[in-house]
């Protein structure tokens, strides 16, 4: 897809414009936006909505061809549901039906003039990073490994922003920021779509080391002699029931002053989460490939961080294994001693994320961080809780810790990648309780996606941290089963803010 902005001025009049398609606005009550009323010199969008052919409710959508009052070839109109200001909903909605019928034209190029700027609590430029992430998400194929092709997205490749000029800065920049924002998406989900026989920890290995040949990244690979000499013990008695060698993965980005402490982002890179001896029940169980969409979304946010060349220090973190039941395997019962010290009585192996990311937030104290988010595709408990709409973030309950859950939920809002907050608390950490070791690393059937977010907190105190639980957003089942490269937009809006 190719996305440009067109500044609506004098020489650029919509109605001389020449393209295969411009889409504007119509309401429900059979009211014109503005840029439909100035294509309407014939009376062919009136008669248009009076006909009854498009009823102006958000998502539906009608085709007129060669109308007299538009240069362009086609005109599509577009309901928004109740004007005059523009509910998020409907406009999503109305976005998600544009996309669509822009997919099945024969149409190349298309124009949107459309009231960016009238969406309830937003401003043109979330209405380009709506409209960019969501054609590029309809025009993605997950085809690579079919021995036939898809056929590829037909229809519109070239999409142009129709905006009045005040607004031109504005949605330039949000445009490269979208741009970006897609590039990391598309490639959160190409590796979450991967099957764990390509998509080895090697594999994620590889793929850190192509991004920092491409956009100048520090980045080192460990293997298991270099994670061993790290005494990371709760991480490698994981990766241990495995054939496949595990790896740490560690990427920087230093676009920010050298004192400036660094953003850490930390991304669970379970490349095939079995249970191990704590056997998960066949079906479904090829859906655990999806078990490394956190260090999928770490490596797609770092493509946006190079594509953007963000002025912000930024390490990331990805400690990938696959969790395999085999001689060598955890036992349940099994005690290690994790990098930081602490104890833990491995009481269900099927808890393997916790053990991979407790010594790798240890190991991010190191880079003295600003702040250290983790994304990991945590707990079956936390899609009982949020379903598949929200990310569950979990951070500590004091000042610094609210204010980042405050950013971070905002950034969730504006992405259209929302995250809910969810309690840590003292009370949840006695579930946590071992009789033998310093903590257990399942704490039992309620709240588990909260025992799960406590066990972690144990391991974060030395500086300020939020933890996303992916669980339920970063793929789709069902016919629909895909990676959606959540939550790329929520990080990378939040990053971007300040920008
Ligand atoms: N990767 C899973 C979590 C998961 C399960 C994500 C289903 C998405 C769908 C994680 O490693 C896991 O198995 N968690 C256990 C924890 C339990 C043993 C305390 C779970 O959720 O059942
Ligand atoms: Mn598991
Ligand atoms: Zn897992």
């Amino acid at each position: 897809m190719d996305f440009s902005i067109k500044a609506a001025d004098k020489k650029n009049s919509l109605s001389g414009i020449q393209t295969d398609c411009i889409v504007v606005g119509v309401f429900e009550n059979g009211l014109l936006s503005q840029h439909a009323t100035e294509l309407d010199t014939h009376g062919e969008v009136t008669q248009a909505t009076r006909s009854g052919d498009i009823s102006g409710k958000a998502g539906s959508t009608l085709l007129l061809h060669r109308t007299k009052g538009a240069r362009a070839s086609r005109l599509l109109l577009a309901g928004l549901g109740k004007e005059p200001i523009i509910s998020e909903k409907d406009f999503t909605t109305a976005i998600a039906a544009i996309v669509q019928a822009l997919s099945r034209l024969g149409a190349k190029s298309a124009l949107l003039a459309l009231p960016f700027d009238d969406v309830k609590h937003h401003h043109t430029g979330w209405a380009i990073q709506t409209i960019v992430i969501a054609a590029a998400n309809q025009a993605y194929r997950s085809d690579t490994l079919k021995s036939k092709r898809d056929a590829p997205p037909a229809g519109v490749r070239k999409l142009g922003f129709y905006v009045p000029p005040v607004n031109r800065a504005g949605a330039r920049k949000a445009l490269a920021q979208a741009r970006a924002i897609a590039t990391g998406v598309e490639l959160a989900r190409d590796l979450g779509n991967l099957p764990a026989n390509v998509c080895t920890p090697s594999y994620l290995g590889e793929q850190a080391k192509k991004l920092s040949d491409k956009y100048a990244f520090g980045v080192q690979v460990l293997d298991k002699r270099q994670i061993q000499s790290l005494k990371m013990r709760s991480f490698l008695s994981v990766a241990r029931g495995s054939d496949e060698p595990p790896r740490l993965i560690v990427l920087r980005h230093h676009g920010g002053k050298p004192k400036d402490p660094p953003i850490v982002l930390v991304g669970k890179g379970l490349t095939f989460d079995s249970g191990g001896i704590s056997l998960k029940p066949g079906a479904g169980m090829d859906e655990m490939k999806y078990d490394m969409c956190g260090a999928a979304a770490v490596l797609g946010i770092f493509r946006a961080i190079g594509e953007m060349k963000l002025k912000k220090n930024i390490i990331g973190i990805i400690p990938s294994c696959e969790n395999m039941p085999s001689g060598r395997a955890n036992k349940p019962g099994d005690i290690v001693t994790s990098l930081s010290g602490q104890t833990i009585e491995i009481l269900n192996t099927d808890a393997e994320g916790r053990l991979i990311l407790c010594d790798t937030l240890t190991y991010a104290e190191r880079f003295k961080p600003a702040c250290v988010i983790d994304m990991a595709t945590l707990t079956g408990a936390c899609i009982v809780a949020l379903g598949h709409h929200h990310s569950g973030l979990f951070t500590r309950d004091d000042e610094a810790h609210n204010q980042l859950a405050e950013s971070l939920l905002s950034a969730g809002k504006a992405a259209n990648d929302t995250a809910w907050r969810m309690p840590i608390a003292d009370a949840y950490q006695e579930q946590l309780k071992s009789n033998f070791a310093d903590i257990a690393n399942i704490g039992g059937q309620p709240a588990g996606s909260v025992t799960g977010a406590c066990f972690l907190e144990r391991f974060t105190r030395k500086y300020t941290w939020a933890h996303l639980d992916i669980a339920g957003t970063a793929w789709k089942s069902g016919p629909a089963k895909g990676a959606t490269g959540r939550p790329v937009p929520l990080i990378c809006t939040w990053l971007f803010q300040s920008e």
